[in-house]
């Protein structure tokens, strides 16, 4: 896992947005994988600055969804439909077609599961998978315990993740208690997953992560088995990684292609 420390959560957008750019150009079918939450916000706002500043192109991009809740619309304010649209695709020339998030309202729910997969295969896998992780080490909604070999299906959430993603929600209104999710072994199949995690509250669950030994209890450590993960962070979000001096090391001392194109494109 490589690891890439910088001061600040917009330093960080930027690396990440960089990363994203560059596989954009270098293949403008690419399939990206997509997240929601306060974590990758910065990172959309980036996007849609070079979209708009530089003319990136989403014409040709497919994007897949990590979660959606169960039994909320795709309109409802907290939705991750609607989250998605307000926070990049109306801003970008991405084709409501291309776009996939998971369908919280779906009356089959193992069978939208097993057809979200085909979907991802049928598009060829997901080139970079966006990822937050949760303070409890959560990726998606894969919550403690999770299967690190799971796939796309319904998680019940912890009450941990519930009150954290209440100021989502307005005040008196029930959180969902189910969700869709991909499943850790359907990210674990994205080329490159890049993950980025902001602020002390993330430490310990950062610090697990990239040096913790592989457990459920914290399924993020699952990306240790990963062939190109890129984990992103700033300063208050390293403070507990053992070996950041190591970490600063190899990324100044990288030659200057690998900072951008980490990865080669399929
Ligand atoms: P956050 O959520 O980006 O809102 O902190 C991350 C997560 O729970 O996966």
């Amino acid at each position: 896992m490589e690891v890439i420390i910088q001061p600040s959560p917009v330093a960080a957008a930027k690396v990440a947005a960089r990363i994203i750019e560059d596989l954009i150009r270098r293949k403008p079918s690419a399939v990206l994988g997509l997240a929601t939450g306060g974590t990758p916000l910065g990172l959309y706002q980036e996007l849609i600055r070079l979209h708009r500043e530089k003319g990136l192109d989403f014409s040709g991009i497919t994007t897949f969804n990590l979660d959606e809740y169960v039994g909320i619309s795709p309109e409802h304010p907290a939705s991750y439909h609607r989250f998605m649209q307000e926070n990049l695709f109306d801003h970008v020339n991405i084709l409501p077609g291309n776009i996939h998030i998971p369908d919280g309202n779906t009356k089959d729910v193992p069978r939208f599961c097993a057809g979200y997969e085909e979907q991802i295969l049928k598009a060829g896998g997901i080139d970079l998978q966006v990822l937050g992780i949760g303070h409890d080490g959560h990726v998606g909604f894969n919550e403690s315990t999770s299967s690190l070999v799971s796939r796309t299906r319904i998680k019940t959430l912890t009450e941990q993740t519930i009150a954290a993603n209440q100021r989502f929600f307005s005040e008196g209104e029930t959180v969902p208690h189910h969700v869709i999710t991909m499943g850790v072994g359907t990210i674990m199949e994205a080329r490159t997953c890049l993950m980025l995690a902001f602020g002390e509250g993330k430490g310990q669950a950062v610090a697990d992560m990239a040096e913790g030994p592989v457990t459920a209890m914290c399924p993020a450590t699952a990306l240790q088995m990963h062939r190109q993960t890129i984990l992103i962070v700033d300063t208050p979000a390293a403070s507990r990684l053992k070996r950041t001096a190591y970490y600063n090391h190899v990324y100044l001392n990288k030659p200057d292609f690998q900072k951008v194109s980490a990865f080669p494109v399929v």
